[in-house]
This record gives C-alpha cells, structure tokens and sequence, in this order.
C-alpha cells in the first residue's frame, strides 16, 4: 500500500511524500509547477536524493525523543508514531516553509480555525512541561504543531499583541520552551546568549521571558516567518543540518564542522554561510555551550541561494554539570570548550576550504567580544551563576581573546 502526504511550501504546492508500507520507503516527488527553492538540499529538484533522504527529512521535523512521539501519538489519536502518521496529525505548523495538510486539504481550509489562546491555557501548558517534558500537547487545546528537539516547547501566533494557536492558515510566530526545573537558570542563561550573540554581531533573534498568569518561560520570536501587512505571519523555508544533510535524527552527534561547510560551499558561491556558521560555532565555544549538533544549525533557503540562519539554543551547558560537556561538534580535535585554541581554528579552515586568515580573525573577534561582556551579560542568572560564567568565559576565552 502506498500513502501520500502533500506538501505546501511558501504557500505554494511543492509536491508529495510518498511511502510504500511494503518497500518501507519514503520518497518526495515535487509537482511541475513546484517553487524554486528546494524542500531540502538533500531533497534537490533535479531528483537526485538519496535513497533515505525523503524519510529523514520528515523525521526530523518531529521532537527527537520517542517517549515525546508517543505522547503526540496518544493526543491525537495517530495511528503510530511513525513519521507519516504522526506528520498527518501535526503537519499544520512546522519548521519553515512547509505545510503538510492532511488528505487533499489546502493550507486555508484552516483559515476558520482561530483559536485564541488564554493566559490561563498558555500558564497551564507551561506548568504542565516544567515538570513533564515529553507532554508537548494537552488534549484540550487544538494545537496542533511539530518542533524538533529535546526540549518540551510548544508554539504560538501573535496576532495584534494577542496569542493563538497556530494551524496551517495561522502560522506560530513565537516558540515557548519551559525548562526542565532541575536546570536553575536555564531559561536565563538562553535569554543572555542569544542577547550576548546579537550583540557580537551574530545574527539572532529576540529571546526573553514569558511571564503569564503566575508562569514563567523562555520564549523566542521565530526567524522563519515574516509578518505581513494584514498581522498574519508568512513562513519562510528553512531547514536544519541533520535534514540538509540527509541525516537521521538519532545521527545529529555524528555530523562533522567540515561536513557542514563543505555542504554549505557546494551551495553558496561565496562561502558567506561557512564563515557565519564557523562564527556560530565559535561564539558557542566561547560561551561553553558543547550541546552545539547538527539540528542546533540551521540554512535558510532561498530560490537559487541559501544563507545561514540566526543562531538558535545556544546556552552555556558548561552550567550545568549533568550535560555531556563533550564537543557536539569537535574543533580539529579539540574535545572540549575549554581546550580549543587559535590553531583548532586556523586548523579547521585549512581542512574545510575557508581562508585561514579570515577565520582566525572573525574568531577572535567573537571570543575577544565574549571575553569583553564576561561580567554583564550574565547579571540576569540566578545566584552564584553570574560569577561562575565569569570563571568559565576567562578559560574557555583565554587562549584565543588577545
Ligand atoms: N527562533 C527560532 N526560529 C525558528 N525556528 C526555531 C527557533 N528556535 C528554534 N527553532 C526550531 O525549533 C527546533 C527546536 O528548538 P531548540 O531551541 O533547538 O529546542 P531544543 O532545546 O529542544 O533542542 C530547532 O531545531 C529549530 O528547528
Ligand atoms: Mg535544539
């Protein structure tokens, strides 16, 4: 048997993933009159995917933990957590510009749907994924959206200074992400950086802390939509390492800085993404954030051209002594934040086809900017954490900030 999942992308028809059951495959066949831009560097419009390609990308767009899918899954009412069923359920909102609507549906079928969201709904739902991480929906509200990542989050439009939950025809324009309690500060610590990052020139988007009817969460503005004249926000495609790469999500550890450049080069003529990506990865080993993986990057995809997104979950995990404080992402063999050195970077520069000059300055630019802003711009952290980071920052920047 084969099912067919249809794909919206900008608000145009793109296509249709197809999966036979019996040859347990997944591909994605784009429409004549699909827009330019890919679904996916790994998906190009020429055909040329890898055999996995089609099914990674879509499982990709779902939370990475199974206990996760199993909570989406029993919400609403999906068949299994496979990525077709599940995808059938919560295609409404995803990351960039897709839509997956179910059956032969348009994205606008949705448009009646507007579901205002209350104080008390959006408080009860942070409350409720302070203490449970995998309970991503609540059976209640009609939510219907799919994050990656580990984290418990959910999503929601700002329509006029008013929250609604988001659908096919109201795209979320805003992601909430409470933290697990057992991580003081955490919440804190994402709002410094990703403040820390705009500020040393990295581009970022605006963070800070939802505070709601007695709760409290980090919430970030979404780099993926534009708001258009009429306040409903538009999607904009974009796409993370892991599905850039064709990558499956239990692989987001495995990818390699020079594969992500080398992808990046084969895409963008003047390597403009590689040295953002490279400034990305740099302030995150500056700051001592080593949960840095493939799905912690992002490419935005125009037609014709990519760039690099804004930097997104980047926090100082060095913190929190619980996290793998292993580089997700090693620098030419340096393991650890606090190991890297100015020659790691000219290293990798050499190895991946970037200007080893430029990248030895763009880096210390970053470091030396991290090292500059070690004592305000963690102020907001919760008790001994401000002078912890500033500890931490000193080694982590001390061999490479001039
Ligand atoms: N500001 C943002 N704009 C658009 N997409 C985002 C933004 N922040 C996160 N995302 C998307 O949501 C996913 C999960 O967010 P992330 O902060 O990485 O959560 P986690 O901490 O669970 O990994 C990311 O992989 C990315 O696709
Ligand atoms: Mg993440």
């Amino acid at each position: 048997m084969t099912r067919r999942l249809s794909a919206w992308l900008e608000g145009v028809y793109a296509g249709e993933f197809i999966e036979d059951e019996r040859a347990g495959s997944i591909t994605f066949l784009y429409d004549d009159n699909a827009p330019q831009t890919p679904i996916s560097l790994s998906l190009p419009r020429d055909g040329a995917a890898t055999r996995k390609a089609a099914g990674r990308f879509l499982g990709n767009l779902l939370p990475d933990r199974q206990a996760a899918r199993e909570w989406m899954k029993s919400v609403t009412h999906a068949a299994s957590t496979g990525t077709f069923d599940l995808l059938a359920a919560v295609g409404g909102d995803l990351a960039g510009g897709l839509v997956l609507p179910p059956g032969d549906e348009t994205p606008e079928a949705a448009i009646g749907d507007l579901d205002p969201a209350e104080d008390d709904a959006i408080a009860f739902r942070i409350r409720t994924l302070h203490l449970d991480t995998d309970r991503w929906y609540d059976s209640a509200e009609p939510a219907r959206f799919s994050l990656a990542g580990s984290q418990p989050k959910f999503a929601l439009a700002d329509i006029d200074g008013d929250w609604y939950w988001s659908n096919a025809a109201i795209p979320s324009t805003h992601i909430v992400k409470p933290a697990a309690n057992v991580n003081v500060g955490a919440e804190e610590a994402e709002v410094a950086a990703i403040a820390l990052a705009g500020l040393v020139g990295i581009a970022a988007p605006r963070a800070s802390i939802l505070t709601i009817a007695g709760e409290q969460a980090y919430i970030v503005e979404r780099f993926d939509r534009v708001t258009g004249a009429d306040s409903i926000a538009r999607r904009v495609h974009v796409e993370d390492m892991a599905q850039a790469l064709g990558k499956d999500t239990s692989e987001k550890y495995d990818v390699t800085a020079r594969q992500v450049i080398e992808l990046l080069a084969a895409h963008d003529a003047d390597l403009r993404s590689g040295y953002d990506f490279v400034r990305q990865m740099a302030f995150n080993s500056a700051i001592g954030n080593a949960d840095a993986h493939a799905k912690n990057y992002s490419v935005l995809l125009r037609p014709g051209s990519i760039s690099l997104a804004p930097i997104y979950d980047s926090l100082p995990t060095r913190l929190w002594p619980s996290y793998d404080q292993t580089l997700a992402m090693r620098v030419s063999g340096a393991d650890f934040s606090q190991e890297v050195s100015i020659d790691h970077w000219a290293k990798l520069a050499r190895t991946s086809g970037l200007d080893q000059d430029r990248v030895v300055e763009e880096v210390r630019v970053i470091y030396q900017a991290v090292a500059d802003r070690a004592d305000t711009a963690w102020a907001d952290l919760p008790d001994d954490q401000p002078a912890r980071m500033r500890d931490l920052i000193r080694e982590q920047t001390g061999k490479i900030a001039r």
